[in-house]
Parts: structure tokens; C-alpha cells; sequence
């Protein structure tokens, strides 16, 4: 392209030269009209259709043929990342977190509760918006295992900087030992959940099944991060989240839980943090 543009360039310049110092003496009409039909419409159009041909060609397939090895749905929420693996026909959800084996065609089904979104992990590939009502598909295929970040690529309210995620590309045996672990349930009690009414949003399998609002907690805390991508895991993120939420993430859906006793709030921590 760079060379068709110099050389493009080079006849235009010459023209314009000659335009300026050629001989002055007026053209029939017949060589004007045929230098316009010619140079103004005809070349442009044989130009540009053979380059957008051949661009068109360096393209990596817009719609890829035959199903992908792996998908997974990404549904965006305000201001976080629902993700959802289909295995032997059950559907395990997480959250804020995406783990890929690498080498793999893998198909994101991107769907948005509420609001655009734009789905991105720049160092897979291209990004994508993520739009209520429609359906969005972007294949791409990690080349080499290590943890990437994700964000959110269009602005979309109070907390657009605060959707990161974390994308875990893995060696084939190790995925499927994370697949395998995540579709596991949780144990425990229900008890400290379904009081303080952490229930009525989340779900941890196993435990407490009611509530599908907010992120699944069945193994919160073998996640890298909470509250996508903010804190890192630990049991002191767990109590300030619980206690702040609204000061960590302006807009989030999440209320805060600073009413409640000192204690019930450290045993809530304590019941997240078991949650691996
Ligand atoms: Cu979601 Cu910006």
C-alpha cells in the first residue's frame, strides 16, 4: 500500500506541476473530459476496490466456519464481567474471571444486562462491544499460557474503569483441572449468607441457590480479585468490601453492610474466605 500510494502521489505531483508550468495553452474539451473520466473516476475506482480486495484477504476470517474448541459466555453487568462455561451440559457460572486453555479456538458470547459495554483483552486480539438486546461473537485463540488483563473499552458509567478482569490462559491438562474444580460445588453453612441477605443476590452451588443478581461466590476466593479486578482476594479486601462498597465502586448494585455488628461482619469475611 505504501507503494501504490508513492506512486500515486508521484503522478499527482506531476500533474500538478504541470498544471502549473506547462504550456500555457488551452485543452480540446474531448482530452479534458476523457483525463477526468479517466484519472477522476475510472483509476480510483480499479485502485481502491483492488486494494480493499486485497486487504480484505489479510483479514483473519470476520466469521470463522465449523463450532469453536471452547465457548463461553460473557454477559456485562454494572460493573462486572458474568462468566459462564458450558460443561457436560451444565452451565457453571463465575465471575470477573476468564480461564482459557491455550491453543484453543475459544467463541465469547458476548450479552449485556443494561448497559454497552466493549469487551477487550488487548493482547488476544480485538475488542468488542457487548450490547443489551443483541448477540455479539468474538473468537480468538491465545498463543502462549500466562495471565492477561481484561477491561471494559467503552465508556459506560460511574465505575467503567473499575470492570477489569483477569484472563488465565493455561496448558490444556491444567484447564481442565480448573474447569473440573470450579464445577465443583461449595460446602458449608448457608446460615451467615442467608442472614445478613447475601442470599437474596448470590449464589454459592452447594450452599445457597436462591439469588442470581450478583456474582456467583462458590469459589470467590480462588479468584485472583474481587469486586473485578480491585482488591486483590484476602480476607481484609472481603470486610472492606463488605463495609465500603459503594466507596471502592461508585454505581455498584451492591450495598453496603456497615450497619451490621463488628461480629457478624468478620464472620461473613471468615465464611468468604473458606469459599475456595
Ligand atoms: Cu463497562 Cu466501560
Amino acid at each position: 500500500m505504501v507503494a501504490g500510494g508513492a506512486i500515486i502521489w508521484c503522478l499527482v505531483m506531476g500533474v500538478a506541476v504541470y498544471a502549473v508550468l506547462g504550456r500555457r495553452r488551452p485543452q480540446s474539451e474531448r482530452f479534458a473530459d476523457r483525463f477526468i473520466l479517466i484519472c477522476g473516476i475510472i483509476v480510483p475506482i480499479v485502485t481502491l476496490a483492488s486494494l480493499l480486495a486485497f486487504g480484505l484477504t489479510l483479514l483473519p476470517g470476520a466469521r470463522a466456519e465449523g463450532p469453536a474448541d471452547l465457548r463461553v459466555h460473557v454477559h456485562a453487568e454494572q460493573f462486572w464481567w458474568r462468566v459462564t462455561y458450558e460443561a457436560d451440559g451444565q452451565r457453571i457460572e463465575t465471575a470477573n474471571e476468564i480461564h482459557l486453555p491455550v491453543d484453543a479456538e475459544v467463541e465469547f458470547v458476548l450479552t449485556s444486562a443494561d448497559v454497552i459495554h466493549s469487551f477487550w483483552i488487548p493482547p488476544l486480539g480485538g475488542k468488542m462491544d457487548v450490547i443489551p438486546g443483541r448477540t455479539n461473537v468474538l473468537r480468538l485463540t491465545p498463543r502462549s499460557t500466562g495471565t492477561y488483563r481484561g477491561v471494559c473499552a467503552e465508556f459506560c458509567g460511574l465505575s467503567h474503569a473499575l470492570m477489569a478482569f483477569v484472563v488465565e490462559v493455561h496448558p490444556p491438562d491444567a484447564f481442565a483441572a480448573w474447569l473440573a474444580r470450579t464445577a465443583s460445588d461449595a460446602s458449608g453453612s448457608a446460615a451467615p449468607f442467608q442472614q445478613a441477605g447475601c442470599a437474596a443476590c448470590h449464589t454459592i452451588r452447594g450452599v445457597t441457590e436462591t439469588g442470581r443478581s450478583g456474582p456467583d461466590l462458590t469459589h470467590v476466593a480462588s479468584r485472583a480479585t474481587i469486586a473485578a479486578g480491585i482488591l486483590p482476594t484476602s480476607r481484609a479486601a472481603f470486610l472492606d468490601w463488605l463495609i465500603a462498597a459503594d466507596e471502592i465502586k461508585p454505581g455498584v448494585h451492591m450495598p453496603t453492610y456497615a450497619m451490621l455488628p463488628r461480629a457478624e461482619i468478620e464472620a461473613l469475611a471468615d465464611a468468604l474466605v473458606a469459599l475456595k
